[in-house]
């Protein structure tokens, strides 16, 4: 009995270091992203951790900045006007005794290493038509009040509950009731995959007040972190936390209380010349993680409130786990720059997808974007990346009024599409006409063309415009 006991313990641990070891989809030493440090062709994609890795590494959070090239990160599916997203719990009934897993994703959750991975191209569409959120962690549904219950038993990483889709302006709600205890942390964040991030942080020692803070491309600035008092215990009561952003201002709202606004004008970077203000598609998430693991950075620790005592905290001691309970989850994209392209598309396809693309000077803004239309981006296998995803110029195509190229010959697709083949001819196009420049393979709108117009006929037009049109782009 002894020795089969012993062998047992033997397979299980053995198989438990694989699993927690090679999973496939990153490399078994963790190789280091950043500003200095790209992504390695193997290991192609950039997470919001800062680790390389393939497969749901490309999927979503994927950094563009750091990772291999400009086609590793998948493109995004993008939320637009008319469509939100909207999770509102019930009780469980029919779905009672089914696994987790089974719950999850009847309620339109999936594991976030399963999201848009598939050769099936019908499986692809029904996860990005059916899955709003991806999750990591033990997450479930509670069986009486249908919130989404994100744990954090002894010595884990917690949950991360992660939107599919990112919105570039939008209002974000959710409902919940958040963790306790030193050390513990909740967050409502939106967040993009270049580092902008519009958080609400919740320190589970302190229940009656949130940390409302932003950053602007991942630069670590901690002055920006305003506390903001909540009316009652928010591990005991549920709140509603909001956040309202549009181009100009950002709103946070206690409650249906705006309790902090920002101001895009009051982030001008005099030297750099540019607004530090959060200008990239966002996407909702919501975590409980362990600010106070003895592993993390003193500073974090102390910031969490100390470290976490996983002997005596009250939740510990009545279940085993810290959790925080999600009541219901709201987004609703704004109009933004791309609205007339956006609107093209949705007359035939709902599914649009923002893809970055690097500007010249090499800083992302609310212009740096291509828009797909009727694109599933999906991958067959973990060891794929964004790479083999065809992003076509065609599919741009599609959906824009006319298209500019230089002389070469270039397919139409369909009967509103045009072809101007003098460059003088730009001028007389209507805002959010979409150029293609065949030999640079870039294309371009003249929507917001107003201010480069007297210039654009000047040496290199194309360059010029793409420095200030919302540019569409395929490569
Ligand atoms: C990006 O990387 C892939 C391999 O992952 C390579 O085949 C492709 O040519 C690269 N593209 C560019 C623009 O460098
Ligand atoms: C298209 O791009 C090429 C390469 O940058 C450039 O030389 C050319 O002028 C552009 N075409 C037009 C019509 O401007
Ligand atoms: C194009 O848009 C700009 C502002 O974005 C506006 O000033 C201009 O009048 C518009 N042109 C046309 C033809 O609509």
């Amino acid at each position: 009995m002894q020795r089969i006991l012993g062998l047992f313990c033997v397979l299980i641990c053995f198989f438990a270091t694989i699993n927690a070891q090679v999973d496939f989809y990153r490399p078994l030493v963790p190789i280091h992203c950043n500003s200095v440090q790209k992504c390695p062709e193997e290991w192609p994609c950039c997470s919001p951790y800062g680790e390389c890795g393939s497969g749901p590494v490309c999927m979503g959070g994927c950094n563009p900045r750091f990772s291999y090239n400009e086609t590793s990160c998948a493109p995004m599916p993008a939320l637009v006007p008319p469509n939100n997203i909207e999770y509102s719990s019930a009780p469980l009934s029919a779905l009672d005794g089914k696994e987790d897993a089974a719950q999850l994703e009847s309620r339109g959750l999936l594991h976030f290493n399963k999201y848009l991975i598939s050769d099936v191209q019908s499986d692809a569409r029904y996860m990005l038509e059916n899955i709003a959120f991806t999750y990591s962690g033990p997450t479930s549904i509670h069986p009486q009040t249908g919130d989404i219950v994100l744990s954090m038993p002894r010595g884990s990483s917690g949950c991360l509950l992660a939107a599919t889709r990112y919105f570039l302006y939008g209002r974000s709600s959710v409902r919940m009731r958040t963790g306790r205890s030193r050390g513990v942390i909740s967050s409502v964040v939106i967040m993009s995959a270049v580092g902008d991030e519009i958080d609400f942080e919740f320190l589970g020692s302190e229940l009656y007040q949130v940390q409302s803070t932003y950053y602007y491309r991942g630069e670590l600035i901690y002055n920006k972190m305003l506390e903001v008092p909540v009316s009652s215990d928010t591990n005991a009561n549920y709140h509603d936390y909001e956040i309202d952003w549009n181009e100009h201002r950002i709103h946070w709202l206690v409650d249906g209380r705006i309790v902090r606004t920002l101001y895009k004008e009051d982030t001008w970077d005099e030297e750099l010349g540019i607004y530090k203000y959060p200008q990239t598609p966002m996407r909702l998430e919501v975590a409980l993680w362990p600010g106070g693991l003895a592993s993390n950075h003193p500073g974090t620790i102390e910031w969490a409130g100390g470290l976490i005592d996983w002997d005596n905290s009250p939740d510990m001691i009545e279940s085993g786990k810290f959790t925080a309970h999600i009541k219901s989850m709201t987004v609703v994209p704004y109009t933004n720059r791309y609205i007339s392209a956006i609107n093209r598309c949705m007359r035939r396809e709902h599914n649009i997808a923002y893809d970055y693309i690097m500007p010249p000077d090499g800083i992302f803004d609310e212009a740096s974007f291509a828009i797909y239309c009727g694109l599933i981006p999906n991958i067959r296998k973990w060891s794929d990346s964004g790479f083999s995803i065809p992003r076509n110029p065609i599919q741009a195509a599609r959906w824009s009024g006319k298209v500019f190229m230089s002389g070469k010959a270039f397919t139409p697709v369909n009967t509103e599409t045009d072809f101007v083949q003098n460059i003088n001819d730009l001028a007389s196009l209507p805002n959010g006409t979409m150029i293609y420049n065949k030999t640079q393979e870039n294309t371009f709108s003249t929507e917001q063309k107003s201010s480069g117009a007297s210039t654009m006929a000047q040496n290199n037009p194309l360059r010029k415009i793409k420095g200030l049109a919302s540019t569409f782009w395929v490569s």
